[in-house]
């Protein structure tokens, strides 16, 4: 008789056996046709669901206002470096993406699992700091190396002026900034970070919108989805750094369209003795 082949891998995102492939149910070309952006094919493939604009454009905002904070930065560093090596775009790429983690980009899944249980513990802003303090932790989502209260992060304020138009509701916002009130009066540098912003923000679109259960918020920020914004966003930067040390390689070597025309050239680096 008939053999049931057995399940290898399963999958509940995407599916292309039928004509054309679609993302959650969502055809190719409905997405083509129609006024889909890459906000929807997140809200598509990550959270298996259709979001409504306000909820998309912001996750692309994340995305564009994440995409690059300068060549200083942890990743940027990374991937310059790996490039001037004469590696890869993907060896590049990873190299950068291996410095995103609790200090650096990688704080907005633990700023809205932080945020979430204080406001659901109703704990005000210096219990939960000092809680944290007294089991030797820092508060994520809070903290800037160079950003601080007479140098505010223009994407924070992005951000937030745009949840206040378009949210529901900016609760969760709100009380991430009782949080920085209180860090604030400790110094000037532990503001609202962007991560933290976007993990504060995250927590007011899954409670508001009415497009999540309580039961499937909290699996959004238990399994950590959030992180992956910064992933998502930053790699467009790294992988611009990575391309722009080639082109600089490539006026040194004579290759390529400027060849010949001079320019500095990037060699490969080795960080200075002092
Ligand atoms: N919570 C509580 N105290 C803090 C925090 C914080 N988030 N950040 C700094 N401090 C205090 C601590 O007392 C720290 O001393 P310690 O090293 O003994 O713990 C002291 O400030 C010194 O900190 P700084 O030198 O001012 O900060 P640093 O430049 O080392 O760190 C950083 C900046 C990594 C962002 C830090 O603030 C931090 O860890 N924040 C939490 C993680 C986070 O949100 N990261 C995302 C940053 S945004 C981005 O990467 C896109
Ligand atoms: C970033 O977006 O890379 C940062 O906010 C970190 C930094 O130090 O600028």
């Amino acid at each position: 008789g008939k053999v049931r082949a057995p399940t290898h891998v399963v999958s509940t995102i995407c599916d292309d056996r039928g004509e054309e492939p679609t993302y959650y149910g969502v055809t190719m070309s409905e997405l083509i046709t129609s006024d889909y952006g890459v906000g929807d094919v997140l809200a598509l493939l990550w959270f298996k669901r259709k979001l409504p604009k306000y909820a998309t454009k912001f996750m692309e905002m994340c995305v564009m206002l994440c995409a690059d904070h300068g060549p200083c930065v942890s990743g940027a560093h990374n991937a310059i470096v790996t490039s001037r090596a004469g590696k890869d775009l993907v060896s590049c790429l990873v190299s950068g993406l291996l410095t995103i983690g609790p200090r650096f980009g990688g704080a907005i899944d633990d700023a809205a699992r932080c945020f979430k249980v204080a406001v659901e513990q109703g704990l005000d802003a210096p219990t939960f700091v000092e809680g944290l303090k007294k089991q030797g932790k820092r508060v994520p989502g809070i903290g800037h190396r160079i950003k601080s209260k007479d140098n505010r992060d223009k994407r924070v304020e992005l951000l937030q002026n745009y949840a206040r138009k378009f949210f529901p509701a900016t609760r969760y916002l709100a009380y991430a900034l009782t949080v920085e009130e209180y860090t604030l009066g400790k110094a000037a540098n532990l503001v609202l970070n962007v991560d933290g912003c976007i993990g504060a923000l995250f927590l007011d679109l899954l409670s508001s919108s009415g497009a999540f259960t309580q039961k499937e918020m909290d699996d959004v920020i238990s399994i950590g989805y959030l992180n992956g914004l910064f992933v998502l966003a930053r790699s467009i930067g790294l992988i611009g750094h990575a391309l722009d040390q080639k082109r600089l390689q490539a006026r040194t070597c004579g290759r390529g369209p400027r060849a010949g025309q001079g320019g500095r050239g990037e060699p490969l680096y080795r960080h200075p003795w002092e």
